[in-house]
């Protein structure tokens, strides 16, 4: 474990190092985004420079794909893999029953594409991501640019016909301007408190016109590997 890391990088550090352990010769991998992620993609490229690991690895944004080439893994496009062995990617929350809010690193639509193309799905998180009830963290919905205000107001009345708690949405920025998705989107974040039917409001999000994709993931993961403070695991 690298020295001087503070505790909750010490989490991230010990589920990546964990997840790297379901990781053989040939995979072909997911690489998720985000900063447990990054760990991953660093200890992976360790493996290949150090161990001689053969692997590929399909990235889930253009910095995952920056730095999986920096750290020496072969990087293609999943059209090139056309299936996954496994994918390995960080969550903003995950419930008992390994239900996902991710996104707030704003590579959601790919992560979601890349998870679902494979064999199985790796969540590494540190122990404050476990929830027992998604929506504390502000849901990401990516959403075209071209009308984003009406599939905004779209998205808010679909929230008071499902009676959710929480109503506020925002739109991600970046400074001044918008924030933009590796697709060119913008990303409306959801302030819920609370996701009572997660399963129900994703696959309606997913019906209004500009909505492109949402960040909850249900049913995708198969495993979370929780890091604890002190460099411990626990597996859900
Ligand atoms: C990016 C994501 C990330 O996996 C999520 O935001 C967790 O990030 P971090 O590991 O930095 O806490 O979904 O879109």
């Amino acid at each position: 474990m690298p020295a001087e890391l503070s505790p909750i990088d010490k989490a991230k550090f010990a589920a990546a190092r964990r997840a790297v352990e379901y990781v053989e010769d040939g995979m072909r991998l997911g690489l998720g985004t985000g900063s447990t992620a990054a760990w991953m993609v660093r200890l992976l490229g360790e493996m290949v420079r150090e161990e001689g690991l053969r692997i590929t690895g399909v990235p889930t944004s253009t910095r995952t794909a920056d730095l999986a080439r920096e750290v020496g893994i072969t990087v293609i496009g999943l059209d090139e893999a056309k299936w996954l062995d496994l994918t390995i990617d960080g969550a903003d929350e995950f419930d008992p029953q390994l239900n996902l809010i991710k996104g707030g690193g704003g590579a959601l639509l790919q992560e979601k594409i890349v998870a679902t193309a494979s064999d199985q799905m790796i969540v590494i998180a540190d122990a404050a991501k476990e929830v027992a009830q998604l929506g504390a963290f502000p849901l990401p919905v990516e959403v075209i640019p071209f009308g984003w205000q009406t599939s905004r107001a779209l998205i808010e009345e679909t929230l008071v016909s499902l009676d959710v708690l929480g109503r506020e949405t925002t739109l991600r920025m970046n400074g001044e301007r918008p924030f933009v998705t590796d697709e060119g989107n913008y990303i409306v974040d959801l302030h819920l408190n609370r996701i009572g039917n997660a399963r129900q409001l994703a696959l309606v999000l997913n019906q209004i016109p500009g909505v492109v994709e949402n960040g909850l993931f249900i049913d995708i993961c198969d495993v979370v590997i929780v890091g604890q403070g002190d460099g411990r695991v626990e597996i859900r």
